[in-house]
């Protein structure tokens, strides 16, 4: 039977050609993180400019995908999450780019999802997120997975012995949602967000929440439904960072058919005031952020 497998090289000749040169060498990482994360384990002695504990995964991640971006001569900065301010990395680069090198790294003890998110900008960084020219995210699960959009719509890439190779395009949020993860504790939850998720459970809306954003958006991106991080009465912003978490994921999300908002209004049209900030996160299905837009 003759069975066509388009690669990720193939599908990305119909872009702009620096943007998948880009991409496809973002691409050639994921070999070698899942390689070597058996032997990156345990934890460094050091803190992130965010007070968390760093990993020796998160540091080791960190280092090559920068040596990476650094080796395409395509990148100009990096904004990275173990960064505490932005990393130039050459004055002819076309693109700034915005990096969780891991995330989810808790997970890693316990063999849980953990993934790289990576945000693609031509203008200087920090710049709001509806101007990324691309936005993509490997998933190390049981296989490994690239989820990209070039603003060409969101497409998905299984990792095999011929490098990646496409599983889905055009992908959209499905109609309606299954499910629903939520990060924070419930007891911090704002009452008006906890009647929201009463609501979509008496819907039969099910919860499944792994802890790493890149996971537990996929599902999301897969079945339908919602994840957020939201506002918590013991942390206003919530958790996840604007510049290399929250954007990226509402990038793909608006791609995919689907929206993000941050209580009020979408994620992607927030001017950041620094490279640091943190965002309550809401991404899923349209109908669902519209209707949590007018419950908060
Ligand atoms: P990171 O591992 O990059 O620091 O990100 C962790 C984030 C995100 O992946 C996830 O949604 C959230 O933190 C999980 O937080 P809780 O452990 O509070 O559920
Ligand atoms: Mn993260
Ligand atoms: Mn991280």
């Amino acid at each position: 039977m003759m069975h066509m497998t388009k690669t990720i090289k193939e599908h990305l000749e119909g872009i702009d050609s620096d943007l998948g040169s880009l991409i496809l060498k973002i691409s050639g990482i994921a070999n070698t993180i899942s390689n070597e994360l058996p032997y990156r384990r345990g934890k460094a002695d050091t803190k992130n400019v965010f007070g968390e504990l760093q990993l020796v995964a998160d540091k080791w991640a960190d280092q090559f995908i920068i040596d990476e971006l650094r080796k395409s001569r395509l990148v100009k900065t990096v904004v990275s999450e173990e960064q505490p301010d932005l990393v130039k990395l050459s004055d002819t680069g076309t693109f700034n780019i915005t990096l969780d090198p891991l995330d989810g790294s808790s997970n890693i003890e316990s063999n849980n999802l953990v993934g790289t998110i990576v945000g693609i900008y031509k203008e200087d960084l920090p710049a709001p997120g509806k101007h990324q020219v691309a936005a993509m995210y490997i998933l190390y699960g049981p296989v490994t997975t690239l989820v990209y959009t070039a603003q060409n719509g969101v497409h998905e890439f299984l990792q095999t012995k011929k490098g990646f190779v496409l599983r889905g395009e055009n992908m959209k949020f499905p109609e309606p949602g299954k499910l629903y993860g939520i990060g924070g504790l419930r007891k911090d939850w704002l009452p008006s967000f906890r009647k929201y998720i009463e609501e979509l459970e008496t819907a039969g809306y099910k919860l499944r929440y792994g802890g790493s954003f890149v996971g537990d958006f996929n599902q999301i991106l897969h079945y339908g439904g919602i994840f957020a991080y939201p506002a918590l009465t013991t942390k206003p912003t919530g958790k996840l960072r604007l510049l290399v978490e929250s954007n990226t994921m509402s990038f793909i999300a608006k791609q995919a058919g689907g929206a993000s908002t941050n209580g009020k209004s979408s994620i992607l049209e927030i001017v950041p005031e620094s490279i640091t900030q943190r965002v309550p996160t809401c991404i899923g299905n349209k109908g669902l952020i519209e209707k949590l837009e007018k419950i908060l």
